[in-house]
């Protein structure tokens, strides 16, 4: 049909076989402000996304565009330092090929992380929230058109997506983090522009703690192929109106990043050397 077939991820796939021996158990997926966490690998291997066949291509400066290979302690990672975005004239199918490719290398599971803005009002800059379900009210979805079932089944349950035991593991080993986590449900928009005021009443309405422009296009494909799941959104800033009169940047949600980058990527290491 539209050439996105099982062979066309195999492609990719193939490819990264070739240059990369071990098997990654736990793949990363970084969100805008936090590719400090790349630094942390060792015995890194870096492929650049231009080199992959038919992979996409980051657009967003601050996202750097390379999947790297090695380890965090003993444990084998695959980490995408730069994801792709919707508003950046991707299909939602098109935003399968990660963590599609995570799966044919033999990935066991998958973490994404996010910048994200706070609905939730008690929530403040710098919190973490571990996603624990998410609202999506766009109709598009990654799966749409022919089923793949080489990946997954044509209708699956995304009841459990954010994987409850993984979630449990991830509240448990944040003490002593120095960071505050919450737990909360992460809404999707589709960007570029941030919300309204009046979309995110709407979202807080609706139970939404957080809002961001990512994550549920990859944990969709996740659920699909029945890949366990932890979504972790760092607030970087509180989302439109929650705040009178205050802007909301893509600079303040990179500096709000960079704040915690060091800490939240130990965090991760903890997490990742004890999944
Ligand atoms: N809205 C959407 N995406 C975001 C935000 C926001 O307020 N902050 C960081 N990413």
């Amino acid at each position: 049909m539209s050439g996105f077939d099982f062979s066309f991820y195999r492609k990719s796939a193939d490819y990264v076989k070739s240059i990369v021996k071990d098997e990654p158990e736990t793949a990363v997926i970084l969100g805008s402000g936090l590719g400090d966490f790349a630094s942390h690998i060792s015995d890194a291997v870096s492929i650049p996304y231009n080199e992959i066949p038919n992979f996409p291509v980051s657009t967003v400066p601050s996202h750097e565009g390379k999947l790297i290979f090695g380890k965090i302690g003993e444990k084998k990672v695959a980490c995408m330092s730069g994801r792709f975005h919707h508003y950046e004239g991707y299909s939602f199918k098109q935003l399968s090929a990660p963590v599609r490719l995570f799966k044919l290398l033999g990935v066991k599971r998958v973490i994404l992380t996010n910048a994200a803005g706070g609905v939730n009002e008690s929530y403040r800059p710098g919190d973490i929230m571990v996603i624990k379900d998410h609202i999506k009210l766009t109709s598009l979805s990654p799966m749409e058109g022919e089923n793949l079932p080489e990946f997954g089944e044509r209708f699956f349950d995304v009841s459990d997506m954010y994987t409850g035991k993984l979630r449990e593991k991830a509240l448990k080993l944040s003490d002593g983090s120095g960071l505050t986590f919450h737990e909360g449900v992460y809404m999707y928009f589709g960007g570029p522009q941030f919300e309204t005021p009046a979309e995110i009443r709407m979202a807080r309405l609706l139970g939404a703690d957080a809002v961001g422009m990512s994550t549920v296009p990859e944990a969709l494909t996740a659920a699909h192929c029945r890949m366990p799941l932890l979504g972790f959104s760092v607030i970087t800033n509180m989302a439109a109106g929650v705040i009178p009169n205050a802007e909301i940047t893509h600079e303040e949600v990179g500096q709000q990043a960079g704040l915690i980058s060091e800490r939240f990527s130990a965090y991760m290491k903890k997490v990742i050397e004890n999944l």
